[in-house]
């Protein structure tokens, strides 16, 4: 099929990409001609696993193109995907300006009957209103029907989750529109859900929801179980073997960050407010993320009260690994404390160096490897679970000036540890502490 994918962001270029993969004839239109330029040349702007070898596979093939000109873009597409943003606007609510502005071009230029597909997470009610927007700027005497096909897929693991995913939601209107999604996406081999367009709307936002609320659950029994002597990760597992609960989302840690988590969350917040529904449980989920950021700084503080001049190693800086993705990540507010009050920072993350320079202060060291950051450090905390962190060589913490480490991710086994004399504070899990004397200048 002739496909047009609008916005070549995670979602979008994802997208385009697989579905190049899978045989359709793809073009991407995105209106920024640097990043165009780069992805004609097989140049992905985002680092994604996996997504630079098939996007040059199919640029090869002759099945992916990428221009600046929507009418290129969209000649005999007859389906057109809309992944462009939708960023937060400061009540919380989403900013849809870009949307609305895609689907006035495609009403302005489609010649021939189209399917307008929605990747892009909206509010409950916007899919309606981009028909209608549709229905009265087209030109030509065609149909262009609005369907919403919600994305579901993980940084990190967009490209395996758009393979494996577990399910494909279609909202449309008609039975033909979503037949010929479901027809896009056949070759995938997925399961299809098929609803109405407001429902497939709303489970975006309330899968995101309540992955989000499994997390901050998790968290907040890890806080718990840190005061009870009890292990969160042994707790977890012993949960996650009830079927009805499901072993994912459980991981405590720092809580979530990203592109999505943060910003679906207080929108659901906002959209429930506009129907003057006061959403209690999900703003327990955003103020415990919130706090639960900032938990390896308490326990910095309380072992090292005054960081100024110290040196601190930062382990992780992206919200999660295997991405370059900075978004909301938590180690923005916990770098930009520690400056504000004269640490000294050397940050560790090969991944998000590039885009972490654009979100930290400049005064942060970036190193090449583990090593140069904790030698003679006087605290590492361990922000994302990296794989480079994940097998480490323990006993690399004997070169810091002091080994305090505060785990924010529970990368390491209490177990493994025990043997080192090191102090380690993790989430939700006991404490280890040397048996020696801790230095006198502490
Ligand atoms: C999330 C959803 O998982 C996807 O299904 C959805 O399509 C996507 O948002 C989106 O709306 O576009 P993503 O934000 O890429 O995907 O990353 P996740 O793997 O879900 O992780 C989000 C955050 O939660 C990360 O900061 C991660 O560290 C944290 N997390 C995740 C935990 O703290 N504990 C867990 O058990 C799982």
């Amino acid at each position: 099929m002739k496909v047009a994918v609008v916005g070549t962001g995670y979602v979008g270029l994802v997208t385009g990409v697989t579905l190049s993969e899978i045989g359709h004839h793809v073009t991407c239109v995105d209106i920024d001609e640097v990043k165009v330029d780069k992805m004609k040349k097989g140049i992905s702007p985002i680092y994604e696993p996996n997504l630079s070898e098939l996007m040059n596979k199919n640029i090869g093939a002759g099945r992916l193109n990428f221009t600046t000109n929507y009418e290129e873009g969209f000649s005999n597409a007859q389906v057109i995907y809309i992944a462009v943003g939708t960023p937060e606007n400061d009540d919380g609510s989403a900013n849809l300006q870009y949307v609305e502005q895609v689907a006035t071009t495609i009403a302005l230029t489609a010649k021939q009957d189209t399917i307008v597909v929605t990747k892009s997470t909206v509010p409950v009610g916007t899919n309606d209103r981009l028909q209608r927007i549709i229905d009265c700027t087209k030109l030509y005497h065609i149909s262009i029907e609005v369907v919403s096909n919600p994305e579901f897929l993980r940084e990190g693991s967009a490209i395996l989750d758009t393979f494996q995913g577990d399910r494909i939601v279609i909202g449309a209107k008609s039975e033909k529109a979503a037949n010929i999604v479901a027809e896009v996406n056949r070759p995938l081999n997925i399961p299809v859900y098929t609803t109405d367009i407001r429902s497939a709307e709303m489970i975006k936002y309330a899968s995101n929801a309540f992955l989000a609320t499994k997390i901050s659950f998790i968290n907040e029994i890890a806080n718990i179980c840190e005061r009870v002597g009890a292990d969160v990760e042994k707790v977890a597992v012993g949960m996650g073997l009830d079927k009805r609960i499901g072993p994912g989302f459980l991981k405590a840690g720092i809580g979530y960050g990203g592109s999505c988590f943060p910003k679906d969350t207080k929108a659901l917040i906002q959209i429930a407010g506009n129907v003057e529904y006061d959403f209690e449980v999900l703003k327990g989920v955003v103020n415990v993320n919130k706090k639960q950021q900032r938990k390896v700084l308490s326990f910095l503080y309380e072992q090292l009260p005054r960081v100024q001049d110290k040196k601190i190693a930062v382990l992780g800086l992206a919200f999660k690994p295997k991405t370059d993705d900075m978004r909301e990540a938590p180690s923005i507010p916990i770098i930009n404390e520690l400056i504000e009050a004269g640490a000294i920072i050397y940050a560790y993350d090969p991944i998000a160096e590039e885009n972490a320079r654009k979100f930290l202060d400049s005064s942060v060291h970036y190193v090449e490897k583990i090593e140069s950051a904790i030698e003679q450090a006087d605290a590492v905390l361990i922000l994302t679970e990296l794989d480079e962190i994940l097998n480490i060589n323990l006993s690399i913490f004997y070169r810091m000036n002091y080994p305090l480490i505060i785990d924010g991710r529970n990368c390491f086994e209490i177990n493994q540890l025990e043997q080192f004399q090191y102090e380690y504070y993790s989430i939700g899990r006991s404490t280890l502490k040397p048996h020696y004397p801790l230095l006198e200048s502490r």
